[in-house]
């Protein structure tokens, strides 16, 4: 029989074969750009604080205020003892900026997914998802027991045609997207979307983890548009930590009593609340800074002759996972840090460099990363 040591070390021995062993290495952001491992200070092109606001003056005052009035935990489950005020302040804020009736915060947006998924979807029912969707999306689609099935990424009638086929033999059916893809960047056809779902009696979900404080002023990638299920995540462009969900009022009544994400979870710490509620009023009244990342893709992908970027996140497709970890450690030699991104993040034979832009960049340090990579690439061919 298999040891359980023996086991990993099996597997660890054959993703290293692969070169896709993956390891944690020790970070510390000094601000919202720069930041120090293994000893050196790099600038980083990989964070998703698109903002620059995990560092800023304001949150940092907001949560210290929190923490000292409000203790480091939230001791339970919002169900028990852990809806602290803060919480509901926050959701009436983001249900006004985002449009809806009612928002329902959770401890991540991977949880938010999972506790959607599960929530509005069962085992007879039918979940579609795009092909390149996050994984918790995945994961909550898994965890609802509902039959899955995918779409060609961003194919309109791929989705029409399987609603076409499959629909009718499901009571419900919730199509799942994300807003801004999160390894390439592009958007999805929210209306194109949102049309088909209405016309075949289905449900669509836009998750805009990298959408929300980036995209249409800060709204997302959904905003104008009557998405009934608004999904978004507070720790990238807002700087903080935690999900959030805005819907109708019963849909939000509903998750609340029933997503077990949330229900079984302990609440957010009141510091992260606090942070997200001050990120939240510096993207309501600050809307050049709003317009920076996607402003700072675009020079990027100007320098570099690549498709117009259309979020605040650029892919760079180099094909091989050798190649991209190469080009990575290269970047990382001219003081820059760019992630390597491989299977199973992205399909295989897609591996990446993926680039990030935030409103914290200089002009001259994107100037600077277009040359090194173009030397780095000059350097492989
Ligand atoms: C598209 C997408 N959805 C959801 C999540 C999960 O959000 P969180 O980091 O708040 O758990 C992420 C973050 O990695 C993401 O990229």
């Amino acid at each position: 029989m298999d040891s359980l040591d023996a086991y990993a070390e099996r597997k660890l021995a054959a993703l290293e074969g692969r070169n896709l062993r993956r390891v944690l290495v020790p970070t510390r952001r000094e601000d919202g750009v720069h930041l120090w491992r293994e000893g050196r200070r790099l600038v980083s092109f990989s964070c998703n604080d698109y903002l620059g606001l995990a560092h800023d003056p304001r949150l940092v005052q907001a949560a210290q205020e929190a923490l000292r009035a409000h203790g480091a935990g939230a001791a339970a489950s919002r169900l028990v003892t852990g809806d602290h005020p803060l919480l509901g302040e926050l959701e009436a804020r983001l249900a006004a900026f985002k449009g809806a009736q009612a928002c329902c915060i959770f401890g991540s947006g991977y949880l938010a997914n999972m506790g959607i998924l599960a929530t509005f979807a069962g085992a007879n029912d039918l979940v579609l998802l795009d092909e390149l969707v996050h994984s918790s999306l995945w994961s909550g689609a898994k965890l609802s027991g509902a039959r899955v099935l995918t779409f060609a990424h961003n194919d309109v009638d791929h989705l029409r045609a399987l609603l076409q086929a499959h629909r009718h033999e499901h009571p419900h059916c919730i199509v799942a997207t994300d807003g801004v893809f999160s390894m390439d960047g592009d958007l999805a056809p929210v209306g194109d979307l949102l049309a088909t779902c209405s016309a075949h009696d289905s449900w669509l979900l836009v998750d805009d983890a990298h959408g929300i404080g980036v995209i249409n002023e800060g709204r997302g990638a959904a905003h104008g548009h009557d998405v009934p299920l608004q999904m978004g995540t507070l720790s990238k462009a807002l700087g903080s930590y935690g999900g959030y969900v805005c819907a109708s009022k019963p849909v939000v009544d509903y998750l609340k009593t029933r997503a077990r994400t949330l229900v079984y979870s302990t609440g957010l710490p009141p510091a992260s609340v606090a942070a997200a509620l001050a990120a939240l009023e510096i993207v309501e009244h600050e809307p050049q800074r709003v317009a920076e990342p996607l402003r700072k893709a675009q020079l990027f992908t100007q320098l570099m002759d690549l498709p117009q970027a259309t979020s605040s996140i650029v892919p760079v497709i180099v094909g091989d996972a050798t190649r991209a970890v190469a080009l990575s450690r290269a970047l990382a030699d001219e003081g820059f840090l760019v992630g390597a991104i491989r299977p199973p993040t992205v399909p295989l034979g897609t591996s990446r460099l993926r680039i990030t832009f935030s409103a914290a960049h200089e002009d001259e340090d994107i100037r600077s990363l277009a040359s090194a990579l173009r030397r780095a690439l000059e350097a492989q061919a």
